[in-house]
C-alpha cells in the first residue's frame, strides 16, 4: 500500500440507511450515514469485546450502537455511552475506535489511508467527463493484489491475446510506443498505437504522437483510479479497491452522454455492463495467475518496451511509498 493517500473504497450507492461493513486495506471498517446523510467511517470492531459495529444501528442522529452490549460511538470514534454503567457514569477515555477521514463525491467514497492528518486538498478526479453523462457501476472481485489489477489496465500488449474476440480483435500484435505523458504529480495519460505486424519495427515511445490524433487516451490517477476515453461521449472508469494483500474489488463504471434523459440514460449505461464485465473476466482469468500477487520494481520479471506504462507506474508507486 502507498500510505497517506485518499483511496476510493466504495460507491455512494452502497451506503444507504443501514451501517455497512467492508474489508479494506486488510482492515474491517464500518460506514454509516448520520441523519443529515453525512458519511462516517469507523473501525468495525467494538472496543468492548470486539463485535462488529456494522451489525448495529445508527442512533441519536449521528452515532452508532454496538449490537452486543449497546455501547454507542460518535463520528470521531469516541464511545459516548456504556448502557450497563448508566447514563450518569462517565465513559473512560480508552473506550474508542479509530475514525477514518472520509470524503464523498462523483458517486464514490474515499477514505484517507495513512498515519498523517489527511491532505487538505480534496481528492483529484477526472475533469473531462461530460456533466450530463449517465452511468452504471458494477463491482467485481479479483483474487490478487490491486497493483496487478491496475497494471493490467495499463497493459496494451495483452489485447490481441486475452481479448482476441472482443476489444483486441484484429491481431494488432505489434506495439508502437506506448507513450506516457505525465500531466500532474499523480496523473498520467497513456496513448496506444498497436498495429498488425508486417515486418516493421515498433516505434519508440518518443516516436509516437502525443496526444493521440484520434483523441483516444487512457488516464491513470494515483493511487487507484483509471479512465478510458473511448469517445467524446463515452468513458469507462475503474477504481481498484484494495481489500487485502491478495484481494481487490474492481469497480467498473460506464459513462455515456448520448442519451441523457435520466431513466433512458441509466438504462443504456446499464446495458453496456455485461460486455464490460465479459472483457474484465477475460483479464481476470489470467491476472489472477500472476505471481507474486503484488507488483513491484524488483520482482524478477523481464519487461520490454511495450511495458513502458507499467514501468512508469511501478516507479511512481515506489517513490510515493518512500
Ligand atoms: S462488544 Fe460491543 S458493546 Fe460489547
Ligand atoms: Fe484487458
Amino acid at each position: 500500500m502507498i500510505k497517506n493517500q485518499w483511496y476510493v473504497i466504495a460507491t455512494s450507492a452502497e451506503i444507504g440507511l443501514h451501517p455497512v461493513g467492508l474489508t479494506r486495506f486488510g482492515e474491517k471498517i464500518v460506514l454509516y450515514r448520520t441523519s443529515s446523510r453525512f458519511l462516517v467511517c469507523l473501525s468495525d470492531r467494538c472496543c468492548h469485546r470486539g463485535a462488529a459495529l456494522s451489525l448495529g444501528k445508527v442512533c441519536n442522529g449521528d452515532q452508532i450502537q454496538c449490537p452486543f452490549h449497546g455501547l454507542e460511538y460518535d463520528p470521531s470514534g469516541k464511545c459516548t455511552l456504556i448502557p450497563a454503567n448508566g447514563h450518569s457514569s462517565l465513559v473512560p477515555s480508552n473506550f474508542k475506535v479509530k475514525s477514518w477521514p472520509v470524503y464523498e463525491a462523483h458517486g464514490f467514497v474515499w477514505v484517507w489511508y495513512g498515519d498523517t492528518e489527511p491532505s487538505p486538498e480534496i481528492p483529484e478526479f477526472f475533469d473531462d467527463i461530460p456533466d450530463n453523462a449517465k452511468y452504471a457501476t458494477v463491482k467485481d472481485h479479483w483474487k490478487t493484489h490491486y497493483s496487478r489489477v491496475i497494471e493490467n489496465q495499463l497493459d496494451c500488449v495483452h489485447l490481441p491475446f486475452v481479448h482476441f474476440n472482443t476489444i483486441g480483435r484484429g491481431n494488432r500484435t505489434l506495439v508502437n510506443g506506448p507513450a506516457v505523458e505525465w500531466v500532474s504529480e499523480r496523473k498520467f495519460f497513456m496513448y496506444v498505437y498497436n498495429e498488425v505486424d508486417s515486418g516493421q519495427k515498433p516505434k519508440k515511445p518518443n516516436e509516437v504522437p502525443v496526444p493521440s490524433p484520434s483523441g483516444y487516451k487512457i488516464e491513470f490517477l494515483f493511487p487507484n483510479l483509471w479512465e478510458n476515453r473511448i469517445a467524446d461521449k463515452v468513458r469507462v472508469l475503474a477504481a481498484f479497491v484494495p481489500i487485502d494483500a491478495e484481494n481487490t474489488m474492481l469497480y467498473l463504471r460506464f459513462y455515456q452522454a448520448f442519451a441523457t434523459l435520466p431513466v433512458i440514460g441509466k438504462f443504456i449505461a446499464r446495458a453496456a455492463m455485461p460486455f464490460n464485465l465479459y472483457v474484465a473476466h477475460q483479464d481476470r482469468r489470467v491476472v489472477e495467475t500472476q505471481v507474486p500477487k503484488a507488483s513491484g520494481l524488483s520482482i524478477g520479471e523481464n519487461l520490454f518496451q511495450g511495458d513502458h506504462p507499467i514501468i512508469e507506474y511501478r516507479k511512481k508507486r515506489e517513490s510515493l511509498k518512500q
